[in-house]
């Protein structure tokens, strides 16, 4: 895995001429490749040419629905924010190890959550990180992780405080946090939500994902009137999206319809691409190619706006299909 920030996208971030930001490359002198004509480059240089600097966030990935893309928005979206030059974990909490897998690591042997928790505090994350590039580090997972709701509840663990405690201080040296869950509600799940700054939760044009939309929400309200302290935010982000399926604008303007959704659904969606299986397939993330696609600027969207950072191009088209489905 290789993934790459071109000099194009650089510029166009900056708001810049890729001259200029050549120009910056140079008197820097940070490290660049140039490959079919086009140049690019990796964390080390992004982190001095974007120079972003943001409030540490934990951001996790769950809905009780499988195959709505958790994993592989979130590999890509950690792959682009550490193309941004952010320093990027991420936590594979799923006994699939889907996550783990599409960074090609096989943690047979490795330390997962179920280790950390069976350790009573004695092992931890940061002694036990695989390093997938520079600023990009994953904690992975394997099937042993499926007994963690046991432990947790043998163990007597508070759901606030288990992954809480562990994750926080993690902060301290990672600008971004990417929790991966399993398709499930249940204590390691709901222990995820409430140590993430926001939970994000991919469906897809399927109407039982509506369906878990809804158990997703009260199991966080349910966390919150249990009286934990605090409320659990929580963004949609509609993947899989087809132009040419009614079903997909139907859901879409479901949920952007409906009150309880309207202001938590995400205005960047992600396209339906052929591509995500055929990187998942290859090992690699979609920013390893150098070729622009839809799917990468729905990606490169996603992430600034889940991100915050720089967030004033939105897809007239996307916004136009909502507005449509409105009236
Ligand atoms: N935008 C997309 N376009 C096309 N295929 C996609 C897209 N997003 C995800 N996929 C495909 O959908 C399948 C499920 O994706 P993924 O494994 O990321 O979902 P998941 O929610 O993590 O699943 P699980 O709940 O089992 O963990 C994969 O085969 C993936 O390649
Ligand atoms: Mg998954």
């Amino acid at each position: 895995m290789f993934p790459k920030m071109t000099i194009t996208d650089a510029s166009q971030f900056l708001g810049i001429t890729p001259q200029g930001v050549m120009k910056k490359i140079k008197n820097l002198k940070l490290p660049y490749c140039k490959s079919q004509n086009r140049i690019y480059f990796g964390y080390e240089t992004s982190k001095e040419i974007f120079n972003i600097s943001m409030k540490p966030k934990i951001l996790a990935f769950q809905i009780v629905k499988g195959g709505t893309g958790k994993s592989n928005i979130s590999l890509n979206f950690a792959i682009r924010a550490n193309l941004y030059g952010l320093k990027v974990l991420c936590i594979d909490l799923d006994q699939q190890a889907n996550l783990t897998t599409l960074f090609d690591i096989d943690a047979q042997g490795l330390t997962i959550m179920h280790d950390i928790i069976l350790s009573n505090g004695k092992k931890k994350i940061e002694d036990n990180l695989v390093k997938i590039s520079e600023g990009l580090h994953l904690f992975p997972s394997s099937l042993e992780n499926a007994a963690l709701d046991d432990e947790i509840l043998v163990r007597g663990l508070g759901i606030d405080r288990v992954y809480k405690d562990i994750f926080e201080p993690l902060k301290e040296y990672y600008d971004l946090i990417v929790i991966d869950c399993p398709p499930a509600l249940g204590r390691s799940v709901g222990a995820a939500a409430y140590a993430a700054d926001e939970v994000i939760a991919p469906v897809i044009p399927d109407k039982l994902c509506l369906r878990g939309l809804q158990l997703l929400e009260d199991s966080l309200k349910a966390l919150e009137e249990k009286k934990y302290g605090r409320k659990v935010p929580f963004k949609i982000v509609f993947n899989k999206f087809d132009n040419r399926t009614n079903l997909s604008k139907e859901i879409l303007a479901g949920l952007f319809n409906n009150k309880n959704y309207k202001d938590k659904l995400n205005d960047t969606y992600i396209r339906v691409s052929q591509d995500i299986p055929n990187a998942c397939a290859n090992k690699m993330s979609l920013f390893d190619s150098l070729k622009p696609s839809l799917i990468k600027e729905d990606l490169d969207l996603l992430t600034r706006d889940l991100l915050g950072i720089n967030v004033k191009k939105k897809l007239s088209e996307k916004v136009s299909i909502i507005s449509v489905e409105k009236t």
